[in-house]
């Protein structure tokens, strides 16, 4: 037996509502789910090693890696990320395995984020914020996606049966317990795009102009918005400011386990992401209305950044047979071995 073996797990996520809202500064309401990236490995050596069970070539990242998105393989450039925001003394010797469908929209990066930052820490008692905002850097470093703080919070600071609200000005975190009688369901639209060659940044970049204009979104009113002269600038407020009230409503209805009301607010949301943000596909769109037409499905929408990847889905227990039933789980963990 090696020393101070370790186990890391870091979970994916899907976002129930609150979609393109955490670059704004809104509100966010994901959970981690029962799909995660398992690390085993020891601390030590002057690099990080790490050899994947999906990938062909192993990650090697030397300590003082400077350019993170300039690493092969690609996968490695995730965990050159975190490299290079830790800066840890002591590398990290290792295998990955994941039972996240990869490049889904469940947040896989997020979690090989977390797990290699949790495994180079060795320790689980850190300030899971502080740890969320160095992956969220990671991940900018790596893939040049400006991605919002929701996926690595949510893969940190997930609750066993909650999804979380996460204020994504204030970074308050609050828990919001889940009925057992629905199933969230995961479904694939097979259709796949990285969103660092899509328009991921150009809807940041347009919120961020409409903030210029409007101020901090999220306290936006709809009249306000629907002043604004430029029209792109106009439907992506419009989508903010409705989409904060929707996340709000969604739980208020789960607080009251009314969940035709929730379902219905998660397919509004969906509608907004098709018609104000104009992330989704017309693959998505079509799998959202055949799922909300099925009996006993309350609502669905797009879970990930857009332009393809997963739909969650808020049904009757059972009634789906396809996809991934998820459920809600705690935040990443690391074990001795
Ligand atoms: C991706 C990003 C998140 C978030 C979602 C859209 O998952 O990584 O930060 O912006 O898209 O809600």
């Amino acid at each position: 037996m090696v020393a101070d073996q370790l186990r890391v797990w870091a979970p994916g996520r899907v976002n129930l509502i609150g979609g393109h809202n955490d670059y704004s500064g809104g509100l966010v309401l994901p959970m981690a789910v029962d799909l995660g990236t398992t690390i085993v490995g020891h601390r030590g050596h002057d690099r990080v090693v790490l050899v994947s069970q999906d990938e062909p070539d192993p990650a090697e990242v030397p300590l003082d890696v400077s350019d993170p998105a300039g690493v092969t393989p690609a996968w490695a450039r995730y965990v050159a990320g975190v490299v290079a925001e830790l800066a840890p003394t002591t590398g990290f010797i290792g295998q990955v395995a994941t039972t996240i469908p990869i490049g889904t929209g469940l947040s896989s990066s997020a979690a090989l984020e977390v797990a290699v930052a949790l495994a180079l820490v060795g320790d689980d008692r850190v300030d899971r914020r502080a740890l969320a905002l160095a992956c969220q850097r990671a991940e900018h470093r790596a893939s040049g996606v400006p991605c919002g703080i929701m996926d690595q919070f949510a893969s940190l600071l997930g609750i066993e049966g909650h999804a979380i609200l996460i204020d994504c000005t204030t970074l308050e975190v609050a828990p919001v317990e889940l009925p057992g009688d629905v199933d969230v369901v995961v479904v694939d639209s097979g259709e796949r795009r990285s969103l660092s060659t899509v328009g991921y940044a150009d809807r940041r970049a347009e919120v961020m102009r409409a903030a210029d204009l409007l101020g901090h979104l999220p306290d936006a009113s709809l009249s306000a918005v629907e002043e604004l002269e430029d029209g792109v600038l106009r439907k992506r407020a419009r989508h903010v400011v409705t989409e904060n009230q929707r996340v709000r409503d969604f739980v208020t209805a789960i607080g009251k386990g009314d969940v035709v009301v929730a379902g219905a607010l998660m397919t509004e949301s969906h509608h907004s992401l098709r018609d104000n943000q104009e992330v989704t596909t017309p693959a998505l769109d079509s799998l959202v209305e055949r799922l909300v037409a099925t009996r006993g499905v309350h609502g669905a929408r797009l879970t990930g950044g857009g332009w393809g990847g997963c739909v969650v889905a808020l049904s009757d227990p059972g009634v789906l047979d396809e996809g991934w039933t998820v459920h809600p789980s705690a935040g990443a963990t690391v074990e001795p071995l």
